[in-house]
C-alpha cells in the first residue's frame, strides 16, 4: 500500500484554467520523493491538495489507502504533517511550545500536555539542534531557525506522511545538509518540493517534475535529470554528469 496515491488529479482556481491537470503520482513507505519543477508549476498548489487544504476538481488522493477528502481534517492532521514555506502567526509563543502544537490532532480539547508529549517536544527539538533555543520566543529566531522548529513541530505530530514546501529555502549548506540527512533517517514517506536540483538528486529516491501544472517526468534522480529535460522545462541549459563521490546526477547550469 501507498502512503500517498494521487490518481487523475485536476484542480482549477474558481473560473479560471486549470493549474493542476492528469496528476499521478504516489509515495510509498520509506520513500522520499521530490516534486521539481519552475516557480509556478504547481508544487505548492498540489501540495494542498495532499495535505486537505485545498480540494481538488477532479481525482482521487488516498493517505494510508484512505480517501483524503471523504475523512475529517483532524484524521488528516494524525496522518499528515507539513513544513510550509510561509511561517506561521506565533502569539508570542516559544519554540518549546510552536514545537508541541505538534500534539493537538492527537489530544481531546482540553487535555493539556503529559509527560510523553513533553519527551516528544523534547526529542523533536534535540533533533533539529534547537534544545538551547527552545524557551526562546520564535518570532526571534533567524528564518533558518524557524524552519527547524517548523519541522520540529511536524515530527512531534508522528505523522506516517511528511509534506515539505521547499524545506531548505532558509537554510544555509550546513543546516540544508543536515536538515535532508535528518529527513532522510526518519525513514518516513516523504513528499518535498526542490528548487535546489543538486539536493534533490542528492536526497530523493525518486522525482516528479511539474511543468505547468503536469507532471512531464518521473523516476530517479539519474532517469529525470537529463540536459534535454532540463532545457524543456527550465529553458536552460545544462551539463549533467555524475557526482564524483556519491554516483547521483550532478547538474551543473551554464551561464
Ligand atoms: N488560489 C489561487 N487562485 C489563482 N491562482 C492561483 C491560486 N493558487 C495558485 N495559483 C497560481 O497557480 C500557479 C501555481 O502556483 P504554485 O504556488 O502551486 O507554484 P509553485 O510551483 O509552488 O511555484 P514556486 O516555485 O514559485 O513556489 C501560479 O501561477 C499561481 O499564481
Ligand atoms: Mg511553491
Amino acid at each position: 500500500m501507498q502512503r500517498l496515491q494521487i490518481r487523475d488529479l485536476a484542480w482549477s482556481p474558481q473560473g479560471e484554467r486549470p493549474l493542476l491537470q492528469d496528476i499521478e503520482l504516489a509515495v510509498g513507505d520509506g520513500e522520499m520523493v521530490g516534486l521539481i519543477g519552475p516557480n509556478g508549476s504547481g508544487k505548492t498548489s498540489l501540495l494542498r491538495c495532499a495535505y486537505r487544504y485545498q480540494r481538488p476538481d477532479q481525482g482521487s488522493i488516498e493517505v494510508d489507502g484512505d480517501a483524503l477528502w471523504g475523512r475529517s481534517p483532524r484524521w488528516c492532521a494524525q496522518r499528515v504533517a507539513v513544513v510550509l514555506q510561509e511561517f506561521p502567526e506565533d502569539f508570542g509563543l516559544t519554540v518549546a511550545e510552536i514545537a508541541a502544537m505538534g500534539r493537538t490532532p492527537h489530544k481531546g480539547l482540553f487535555d493539556g500536555h503529559d509527560q510523553a508529549d513533553h519527551a516528544l517536544v523534547e526529542q523533536a527539538l534535540a533533533q533539529v539542534g534547537l534544545t538551547d533555543l527552545k524557551r526562546q520566543a520564535f518570532a526571534s529566531l533567524s528564518g533558518g531557525e524557524k524552519q527547524r522548529v517548523l519541522l520540529a513541530r511536524a515530527l512531534v505530530q508522528q505523522p506516517t506522511l511528511l509534506l515539505l514546501d521547499e524545506p531548505t529555502n532558509h537554510l544555509d549548506p550546513r543546516y540544508q545538509l543536515q536538515l535532508l540527512r535528518l529527513i532522510k533517517a526518519l525513514g518516513l514517506a516523504t513528499l518535498a518540493s526542490f528548487h535546489d536540483l543538486n539536493l534533490a538528486a542528492a536526497f530523493c529516491d525518486r522525482l516528479y517534475v511539474l511543468d505547468h501544472g503536469r507532471v512531464v517526468a518521473a523516476g530517479t534522480p539519474a532517469a529525470v535529470l537529463t540536459e534535454a529535460l532540463l532545457a524543456e522545462v527550465y529553458g536552460l541549459q545544462a551539463l549533467v554528469d555524475s557526482h564524483p563521490l556519491a554516483g547521483h546526477p550532478r547538474i551543473t547550469w551554464i551561464v
